[in-house]
């Protein structure tokens, strides 16, 4: 069977979070759901680039409603913030979808002193998810959706130097590790949240390979993109997938069906063993708490 956005059932009433809705995948997921008529924030970093693509929606879909709240994820006080503003406006939240993210720019701290990939990709996300934790859990039938990527098999987090201090930077490692993180993430949430009884479940997705921004710092990979890539309606149908289809459960992966998963429909795909590693994904759980100081008390 072919999933396509016809399978979203109507998503009326359901307020939803897509991170990095301004582009790429992001803005495909946010548009695909906004369409739908769900309630799309479409949380991103940049409020020039967020208002083009709410524009951008509503000219398509003037019926959708939509809207932009600021999100940086390298930084840790502007994830508070966002949550804070999102406790004061909605009591709910159906859908997070941890879709933004940077890969191999120049090494680059953040200023909470994190390498700018673990901290964005992987320490925003954690932060984010767990300052709306009580939001999810006040929500039926909710779900946490995260982005990862075919690079979680070269994954392979360096306990003793997470932020790359003392060894030379090497920019795909450090995506590779940002994108098995997302892995550990989705399941170690899935397990806790199973062991709690939470109506809440944590799915994961990977989009292939699809042209975006994402290659902006990977020349070799842009120019590719225009032979091998899919297009963003295309890559974002497994995260779509992963947040809607009834049939998901908890701790599901979705990603392309053609060859070597680059492209094609969505389907249920699996990770690698590493990424299925309990120790690794609660050593990686206990790290972020501490890095970002955000606990996870409903589910501990
Ligand atoms: N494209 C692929 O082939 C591919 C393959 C595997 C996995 N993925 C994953 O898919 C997800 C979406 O990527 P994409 O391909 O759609 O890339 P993209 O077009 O570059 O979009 C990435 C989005 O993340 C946002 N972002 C980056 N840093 C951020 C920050 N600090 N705070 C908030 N937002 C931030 C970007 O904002 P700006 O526009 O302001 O930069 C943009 O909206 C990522 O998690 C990526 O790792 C993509």
């Amino acid at each position: 069977m072919k999933w396509t956005e016809q399978n979203i059932p109507d998503q009326t009433g359901r307020i939803v979070i897509v991170t990095g809705a301004n582009t790429g995948i992001g803005f495909e997921t946010a548009r695909a759901l906004a369409e739908k008529q769900a309630m799309v924030i479409l949380a991103c970093r940049n409020e020039t680039k967020g208002q083009q693509a709410i524009d951008r929606i509503q000219q398509k879909y003037p019926q959708a409603v939509v809207q932009l709240m600021k999100l940086d994820l390298s930084r840790q006080q502007a994830v508070r913030e966002f949550a804070r503003q999102f406790q004061q406006r909605y009591d709910r939240l159906d859908l997070l979808i941890n879709n933004a993210g940077v890969m191999v720019p120049p090494y680059t701290k953040t200023e909470d002193g994190f390498e700018l990939q673990f901290g964005t990709n992987h320490l925003g996300h954690f932060a984010l998810t767990g300052l709306l934790l009580d939001r999810l859990l006040q929500t039926a039938g909710s779900r946490v959706v995260t982005v990862s990527s075919m690079a979680h098999k070269t994954g392979n987090i360096n306990f003793n130097d997470l932020h790359w201090e003392k060894r030379p930077y090497n920019a795909w490692q450090a995506y590779s590790d940002s994108k098995i993180a997302n892995l550990y993430f989705t399941y170690e949430l899935q397990r806790k949240l199973h062991q709690h009884g939470a109506p809440t479940i944590a799915t994961a997705a990977h989009p292939g390979w699809t042209a975006t921004d994402l290659q902006r710092h990977s020349g070799v990979f842009h120019f590719l993109n225009g032979f091998f890539a899919q297009t963003p309606p295309q890559g974002a149908l497994p995260t779509l997938r992963a947040a809607v289809d009834d049939t998901a459960i908890g701790g599901e992966y979705y990603g392309p069906s053609g060859f070597m998963e680059i492209k094609g429909y969505p389907k249920q795909v699996s990770s690698n063993t590493r990424s299925q590693n309990k120790e690794i994904a609660a050593r990686l759980w206990a790290i972020s708490e501490e890095l970002t100081g955000v606990h996870y008390e409903p589910i501990q």
